[in-house]
């Protein structure tokens, strides 16, 4: 069964949320993991490609990593998607996969797959909470079951300032991106992952 994680990422801490959510996904019996990434805008690779700068690199090194198809989306049985935030909301890439989806939408080919959805943001209260919430409306839409993350998981009872919240993985990046992913937000991505990849595991067993 095949479980895809598909992600945006301009400076790669989104793109390392990924990786971890991933691991958790592999650690699924019977869940096969795809890991995707984000088309890209052409303007923004055209602007990285003459800058050379942070953002350059974490275009190259995800290059190895296939852009997501709809197809992508459709053959999956469960999927997680990771969006930096942007003014509170995920980014316009991860938008314009989404809304690629109307063929699915319509055949209702995205009904009953199990869906997570993590994030990242400059500051603290950057808008987290409003990334995650909003990312899974369009989900509702496409009739998947949203998966979140539970507090019986340690790393989630903090008052530290870093990630994790009941609606998704999260971490927080830095005003210049200076900051990576904390042990505990890594932790927790991958707990995510590890969670929506068993439902869909579960859901597949009752059919
Ligand atoms: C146009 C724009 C809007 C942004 N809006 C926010 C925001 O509302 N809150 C915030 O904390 N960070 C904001 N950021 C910072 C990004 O969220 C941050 O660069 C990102 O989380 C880093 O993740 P990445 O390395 O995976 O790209 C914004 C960045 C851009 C370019």
């Amino acid at each position: 069964m095949k479980i895809l994680v598909v992600y945006h990422s301009q400076y790669g801490h989104v793109e390392t949320m990924a990786k971890a959510v991933a691991e958790g996904v592999s650690e699924v019996s019977g869940a096969e993991l795809v890991l995707r990434r984000v088309r890209e805008f052409p303007e923004y690779v055209k602007h990285v490609e003459q800058e050379k700068g942070a953002a350059y690199q974490a275009y190259q090194s995800q290059q190895t990593d296939p852009e997501c198809t709809v197809e992508d989306l459709r053959d999956a049985e469960g999927v997680l998607f990771g969006s930096p935030t942007r003014y509170g909301n995920m980014t316009a890439q991860m938008k314009a996969l989404i809304d690629s989806t109307a063929q699915l939408w319509s055949n209702g080919q995205m009904e009953g797959k199990p869906a997570g959805v993590f994030t990242s943001t400059a500051t603290t209260h950057g808008g987290q909470e409003t990334t995650l919430l909003t990312m899974m409306v369009p989900l509702l839409h496409l009739g998947m079951l949203i998966v979140g993350v539970p507090y019986s998981l340690p790393e989630m009872n903090h008052t530290e300032a870093r990630g994790g919240t009941p609606y998704g993985a999260s971490t927080i990046a830095g005003p210049k991106g200076e900051l990576h992913p904390t042990p505990g937000d890594l932790a927790i991505a991958k707990a995510q992952g590890k969670r929506v990849a068993e439902v869909a595991v579960a859901l597949r067993s009752k059919k």
